[in-house]
């Protein structure tokens, strides 16, 4: 079997699926690998490096993705209306593994099934201790928490430990994360490692442990509605508006008197949670920044603007796109192992390919297969049953259960 490795086209999209490491376990598990020259580039991976690993170099997509049997990429495929129609290249019944985005784009779902894709989201993999490995929201987040973080410092006028000085003393700098999951546990660390004074908020009270734990302070409306706010998977539900209410006037309050903030808040398949208004961000000191990880899905600070740094009432708020890939080797390294992982579980030891439907990870991540949308958050809803014919109350059918012998 063959499998791909194109070169990732979307603007700010520096990843890759495969490592020379990944390249060479991957053959290992019997198949051929094929990389499009230039692939690794924005991971700093050259061509020969894939082929010093036992892969082929293909010169562009279509010959690398033409007769591939297993296609992996990092981001979603373009369609015609992005310029070129990355799906259109791979043949039916290839078997397409990326971050396919899907709650964002339901019609490209779709498309996978109708043009006979065997299309896995592994942003929709389970978060069960099997599938650790592949676990591709966890990997890249932390990296993008971190990189928040640097890019808050880069923004910031001043430096974030207290520095004793004879010329005077700096105070630390105070960074408050919103959202207190892989990205923002990993925003703390890092502000705290910087010297920052941090705090932290969420919605979910298990939270609380693991920012202290951090030495952040933890900072929350702890009242029955928080206690409940956990999905039985680890997520956040979408919270009330009596909630909200409180909420905002404990971030009210406490923003104002922070110089860095970065969002990391989401709630799955839904627009980000908004946070931060405008009149919030007024109350904070000129010079303070707002880094908002979740710009792309609405983003929780009013004003941030995908792959933009804005200026709103002398803060800075920062919305770049795709954080993760500006680690992009660090993020590419991981990511492939990810896809390693998965890999495995898909082709058996003499390369072939088994997709077993009954298996939790296969049934969370599958979204088409032999021309059906199958994932239940996508599948088309079922056609209503055919309506019930009246049947007429004065003439029951000759025989009909429960319906007199009829003499004549
Ligand atoms: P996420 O990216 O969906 O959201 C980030 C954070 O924003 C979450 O902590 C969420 O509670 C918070 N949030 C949502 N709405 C909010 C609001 N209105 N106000 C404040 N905060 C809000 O979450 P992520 O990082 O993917 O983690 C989700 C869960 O999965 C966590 O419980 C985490 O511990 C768990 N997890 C489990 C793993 C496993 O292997 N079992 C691996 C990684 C994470």
């Amino acid at each position: 079997m063959k499998l791909a490795i194109p070169k990732e086209r979307r603007a700010n999209e520096r990843r890759v699926a495969a490592t020379p490491d990944t390249v060479k376990r991957l053959k290992g598990l019997g198949l051929d690998i094929v990389v499009e020259s230039g692939a690794g580039a924005g991971a700093s991976i050259g061509d020969q490096s894939y082929v010093d690993a036992g892969a082929t170099v293909a010169a562009d997509y279509a010959a690398a993705v033409g007769d591939a049997d297993i296609v992996l990429k990092v981001s979603r495929p373009m369609s015609g209306m992005e310029g070129i129609n990355e799906t259109a290249a791979l043949r039916r019944g290839a078997v397409l593994v990326a971050m396919l985005d899907p709650y964002r784009n339901k019609d490209q779902v779709a498309e996978f099934a109708e043009r006979g894709l065997t299309a896995f989201s592994m942003e929709l993999v389970p978060r069960i201790t099997r599938a650790q490995a592949m676990d591709v929201l966890s990997s890249q987040a932390n990296l993008a928490g971190y990189k928040a973080v640097l890019d808050a410092a880069g923004e910031f006028g001043r430096a974030f430990p207290m520095m004793m000085t004879a010329a005077g003393t700096i105070p630390p700098a105070k960074v408050m994360v919103m959202g207190a999951g892989v990205a923002g546990l990993q925003a703390i660390a890092t502000a705290r490692r910087l010297g920052a004074v941090v705090s932290a908020t969420d919605v979910r009270l298990a939270a609380k442990e693991q920012v202290e734990s951090l030495g952040a302070t933890f900072v929350m409306v702890d009242d029955e509605e928080a206690r409940q706010a956990e999905t039985s998977g680890g997520y956040a539900k979408e919270m009330s508006d009596a909630y909200k209410k409180k909420q905002a006037a404990l971030i009210a309050e406490t923003i104002k008197k922070q110089d860095i903030v970065i969002c990391t808040a989401q709630i799955p398949g839904r627009p980000a949670p908004r946070l931060v208004t405008d009149a919030m961000v007024a109350t904070m000191k000129p010079g303070s920044v707002v880094v908002d990880l979740a710009v792309e899905t609405g983003g929780n600070c009013e004003g941030s603007e995908v792959g933009k740094v804005v200026e709103r009432h002398g803060v800075r708020i920062v919305g770049h796109a795709n954080v993760p890939s500006r680690v992009a080797v660090d993020a590419s390294q991981l990511y492939a192992k990810n896809l390693l992982s998965f890999i495995g579980l898909i082709v058996q030891k003499d390369g072939t390919l088994k997709i077993d439907r009954d298996d939790d990870i296969v049934k969370g991540s599958l979204l088409t297969i032999d021309g059906q949308v199958v994932h239940p958050n996508f599948a088309p809803p079922a056609p209503p049953p055919p309506p019930v014919q009246p049947q007429p109350i004065d003439a029951p059918p000759l025989d009909a259960p429960g319906s007199a012998p009829r003499t004549l």
